[in-house]
């Protein structure tokens, strides 16, 4: 059966090239600060994001986990867009392993209003835990890949330094935000302190995300990225891939956003299924089943049955990604089967 994964961008394969840099990768300890390729893919990341320096990790959660770490201390409370990844799905591991107090913003599709974001700032006081950072998502997961425009970063930003607190942004999808408003990545990470990025979703590198910032930052991210177990000597067989996954793979993003747009529109002509094609910017679309009477699960199990894979998330909400793997054909053919999933399940009601 013909099978079309539109769960993640992180089920992207690695390419023939990446595997081949990966087996001709020059390695030597990079505890020791001794693997070359690892250095010359931190060093190529730093200066493509506009930063002093910048470090390897094992996954976005553990780039999140260290900027955190590397910026608070336990007992501060940090501002989070209320469905922020680092929030909802890193386990929790903000409080339980940096020991932070997160306090929830509303967004619109994830993009928080400087003013509820100031609302949201501690006064001294002795009740209160003092804030100290704020984190902000691009693109947006949960807000359906949503951009947070430059502007309206640099108004957080101006907010953050008049009351003397830092921004972190999770740009696990930065390279999509550039992609999507065709500017250069750094307009996006000027006006923040620190960012971290995905090597390992759209990008198709197997393995490893990216913190950036300045270099007493990433010296004790170090620290802490050891602490975590993150230390990995001959890392740069992951290095390798990356530098390919940053110096190639950037453009192609674009294709990714054109299906994104193509499969919205497709599924807002199903009868029964919910979604503005005009709000979808980057990559995912989020859509609505439950004008059809079920919820995102059962709308998930039919198409898996005939081979089309999405993720479901609560209520009626399902979630679908478009990535490197995923062509046009792909997304015509998505979209027949939603169409006959949608006519069963209105036959069976
Ligand atoms: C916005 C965002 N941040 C962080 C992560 C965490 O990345 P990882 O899965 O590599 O831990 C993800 C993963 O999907 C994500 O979408």
């Amino acid at each position: 059966m013909r099978v079309i994964d539109l769960r993640s961008d992180t089920v992207t394969l690695p390419t023939e090239e990446m595997l081949d840099a990966m087996r001709h990768a020059e390695l030597g300890d990079d505890v020791f600060g001794e693997d070359p390729t690892v250095n010359k893919l931190e060093a190529l990341a730093a200066k493509m994001m506009g930063k002093e320096e910048a470090l390897l990790t094992t996954s976005g959660t553990q780039a999140n986990l260290v900027a955190i770490l590397s910026q608070t201390k336990r007992g501060d409370e940090v501002v989070l867009e209320a469905e922020a990844h680092s929030y909802l799905y890193e386990v929790g591991a903000l409080s339980a392993l940096a020991g932070v107090v997160p306090r929830l913003v509303n967004g619109d599709r994830g993009i928080m209003k400087a003013k509820d974001v100031e609302k949201a700032l501690r006064p001294a006081n002795i009740h209160f835990a003092p804030t100290s950072l704020i984190c902000i998502e691009n693109t947006h997961n949960r807000g359906g890949g949503t951009i947070w425009h430059p502007s309206d970063i640099k108004t957080i930003s101006d907010l953050a330094k008049s009351h003397g607190l830092r921004v972190h942004m999770d740009g696990a999808r930065v390279f999509n935000a550039a992609v999507g408003l065709d500017l250069d990545v750094r307009k996006f990470t000027e006006h923040v302190d620190t960012l971290m990025f995905c090597l390992s979703k759209g990008l198709s590198a197997p393995i490893g995300s990216i913190v950036v910032g300045d270099k007493e930052f990433i010296s004790r991210a170090r620290k802490y990225r050891k602490m975590l177990g993150g230390g990995m000597r001959q890392a740069g067989i992951i290095a390798a891939a990356g530098i390919i996954a940053i110096e190639k793979m950037v453009d192609r993003l674009k294709d990714d956003h054109v299906n994104a747009k193509l499969l919205a529109k497709g599924l807002a002509r199903i009868e029964g299924v919910a979604i503005n094609p005009e709000l979808v910017q980057t990559n995912i679309v989020i859509y609505d089943v439950d004008r059809l009477g079920i919820d995102g699960g059962t709308w998930v199990r039919e198409l898996n049955k005939r081979g089309v894979k999405a993720g479901a998330q609560e209520g009626g909400r399902v979630r679908m990604v478009t990535h490197r793997g995923i062509e046009r054909e792909d997304i015509e053919y998505s979209l027949t089967i939603a169409s006959e999933v949608a006519k069963d399940i209105k036959k069976k009601r």
